[in-house]
């Protein structure tokens, strides 16, 4: 008996000879997401040269799940959100970054839930890709509403920032099809590692999140589930040892 996992795979394969399908989706689907009537809080370019070095921080890198109850400098957030979301060149229409993505489709958004970071009031914020910039989407204090969507995993609670991946599958399936749900999580895949090495390259912890009831992350971020949902997610902060 074929598992669910296991026809995914199979009906999501290319075949030599076979044209991939696209889905037959009605709307084109924005290539960007902005709230609207929500002011951008422009986030500060970090410069480059500063930091530990590549190769010292992929050695570094562990998942860290124990934080310090302090806050997080501006620049760390924006040097984190950079890693994530900088754009590296503009060129066939679409704003390359320095995370791949299948068909520079970037079906990924990323959000950010502020716990401990100074000079930004605890929420929980959209990075707007095309300024850098931070949108306020939730005021107040999520992170044990998080924390206890994630498992009740304390380490969300603790940190000072949370990342928060979601896809709007659409813009990669209007290309790609179901294969789409592949890609999604692979380019969620490299935002995560990026988040580790650049939190290591600074000296704070880091750790990835898969484990969460779905719903619940949705509902804290007022995602239907379905043209947008919660795939991956992160929490960084001052390692407590
Ligand atoms: C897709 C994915 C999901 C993960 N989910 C969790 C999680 O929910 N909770 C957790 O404590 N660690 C989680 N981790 C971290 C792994 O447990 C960790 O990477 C692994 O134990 C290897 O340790 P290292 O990262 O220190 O090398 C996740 C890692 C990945 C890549």
């Amino acid at each position: 008996m074929e598992t669910l996992g296991e026809r995914f795979q199979r009906e999501t394969k290319y075949r030599r000879g076979e044209r991939p399908v696209a889905s037959r989706i009605l709307s084109h689907p924005d290539e960007f997401k902005r709230y609207p009537n929500v002011p951008l809080i422009r986030l500060p370019t970090p410069p480059l040269e500063e930091g530990t070095g590549i190769w010292e921080a992929m050695l570094r890198r562990r998942s860290v799940r124990s934080f310090l109850s302090a806050e997080i400098p501006l620049e760390a957030l924006a040097r984190l959100a950079w890693s994530i979301g900088a754009v590296r060149e503009r060129s066939y229409g679409s704003l390359f970054r320095v995370v791949p993505s299948a068909g520079a489709l970037y079906p990924v958004e990323t959000y950010i839930m502020v716990n401990r970071v100074k000079g930004l009031e605890p929420g929980v914020y959209h990075l707007y890709i095309p300024d850098f910039s931070l949108e306020l989407v939730v005021s107040g204090d999520k992170s044990k509403t998080l924390a206890h969507a994630a498992l009740d995993q304390e380490m969300i609670a603790q940190a000072s920032a949370a990342f928060i991946w979601t896809a709007m599958i659409d813009r990669s399936r209007i290309k790609y099809g179901e294969r789409a749900f592949r890609y999604v999580y692979l380019d969620a895949g490299h935002m995560g590692q990026n988040l580790y090495l650049s939190a290591t390259a600074m000296g704070l912890g880091c750790c990835t999140i898969g484990a969460f009831f779905d719903d619940e992350v949705n509902s804290v971020l007022e995602l239907d589930g379905i043209q947008e949902t919660v795939i991956y997610m992160g929490v960084v902060g001052i390692p407590a040892i």
